[in-house]
């Protein structure tokens, strides 16, 4: 159970978020209290702040957090109580010219909050290591196992890669996740870099097969910008060489989706508030953190915009350089449905130099 209890002033609800409260009354792990000027005997009546203030307050003795959307312009907190701006969405119009990168550097969860990633995102790393293995020794022929993990976040996969004989260079953005990586996930096999995969040379040219996980190449939403990691990618493969793309399967999703997770490491918890919507191609989402460890309470925000590209787009973009060979719809080795896949996987071959 969150233990988080949501207020909602009802009056401040409008097009744009009454999709994200009609989904925050279903999910049943999180308490709910909405404001309304309204004679029902189940909601209650404030006709000014201050006693709204107090309610709050009494919530916040009975609650480990209590979180009020209202129509206040910046995000505040008092204790365990947060005031949060209902219209919370960011504004797609800023990445008219740059690539949701520029926000997704600055998320928490790459910098600051680099320490809870593992706790934070719902996966199963040995599984999508091993269908890793897989596509390795179906589609390389080479035996050397040199893979580039662009990307690579904490290097989940690659420490299991690398205890495998695998060896890898996994390289990100973010001096936080890389740092976490060599604490978390060291290994002989493995060098870590701090790169961006639009703007790197590596001494090593011949890797057998370079992969891009976890609807990341999503962030490059300017065409260009995925353009040029594909070709930074088909510059350090060798010949016949392998690019693994994985992103979630957008097409499939629901368009508004609320939801909760809770996980504890050592003596922290994590509690997650979880807000997605999809429109046209893009996937945009909120994340509310609570966290709780020995020593206080914290709570953050973070938010992402994906772009979901789809095969023929994949395919026009890359053609000078690679070939699609396959297309997965997810870490069991499926083939890929677009209306129902988890999972939109695709392996490219380089084409001769
Ligand atoms: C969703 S995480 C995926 C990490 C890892 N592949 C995994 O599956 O756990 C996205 C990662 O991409 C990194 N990233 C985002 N844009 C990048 C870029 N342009 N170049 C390198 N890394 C980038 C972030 O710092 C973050 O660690």
């Amino acid at each position: 159970m969150i233990n988080v209890c949501i207020v909602v002033n009802i009056d401040s609800v409008n097009e744009i978020n009454k999709e994200f409260f009609n989904n925050l009354l279903k999910i049943s792990d999180v308490k709910k209290v909405s404001i309304k000027e309204t004679q029902k005997k189940d909601v209650l009546f404030f006709d000014n702040t201050k006693l709204i203030d107090n309610f709050l307050f009494n919530l916040s003795q009975k609650n480990k957090w209590v979180i009020y959307f209202d129509d206040c312009k910046e995000k505040k907190e008092t204790f365990n109580i947060i005031y949060m701006p209902i219209n919370f969405y960011g504004d797609i119009e800023q990445f008219k010219n740059k690539s949701f990168t520029e926000n997704a550097k600055n998320k928490l969860i790459y910098n600051d909050l680099s320490k809870y990633y593992m706790a934070s995102i719902a996966n199963d790393t040995l599984q999508e290591s091993n269908f890793l293995i897989k596509v390795f020794k179906e589609f390389s022929p080479n035996k050397t196992m040199k893979i580039l993990d662009c990307c690579c976040g904490v290097g989940r996969h690659d420490f299991e890669l690398a205890k495998k004989g695998y060896k890898i260079t996994g390289i990100d953005i973010s001096k936080n996740q890389i740092a976490t990586a060599n604490k978390i996930h060291s290994h002989e096999n493995i060098e870590y870099l701090v790169h961006d995969i639009r703007d790197y040379q590596l001494n090593v040219k011949n890797y057998d097969m370079a992969i891009c996980m976890w609807t990341t190449y999503n962030y490059l939403s300017l065409n260009n910008d995925f353009l040029i990691f594909i070709k930074n990618a088909y510059n350090h493969l060798g010949e016949n060489g392998i690019l693994l793309l994985d992103s979630k399967n957008i097409p499939s999703l629901d368009l508004n989706r609320t939801y909760s997770r809770n996980n504890k490491v050592n003596d922290i918890s994590i509690q997650l508030l979880i807000n997605k919507r999809i429109f046209n191609n893009i996937q945009n989402s909120q994340y509310f953190y609570f966290i709780e460890n020995k020593e206080k309470n914290e709570f953050y925000f973070d938010e992402e915009f994906v772009r979901f590209y789809t095969i023929d787009e994949i395919q026009n973009i890359s053609k000078p350089y690679f070939e699609i060979i396959k297309c997965y719809g997810d870490f069991n080795s499926d083939e890929y449905q677009k209306d129902s896949s988890t999972r939109f996987i695709l392996i490219l071959k380089k084409r001769g130099e």
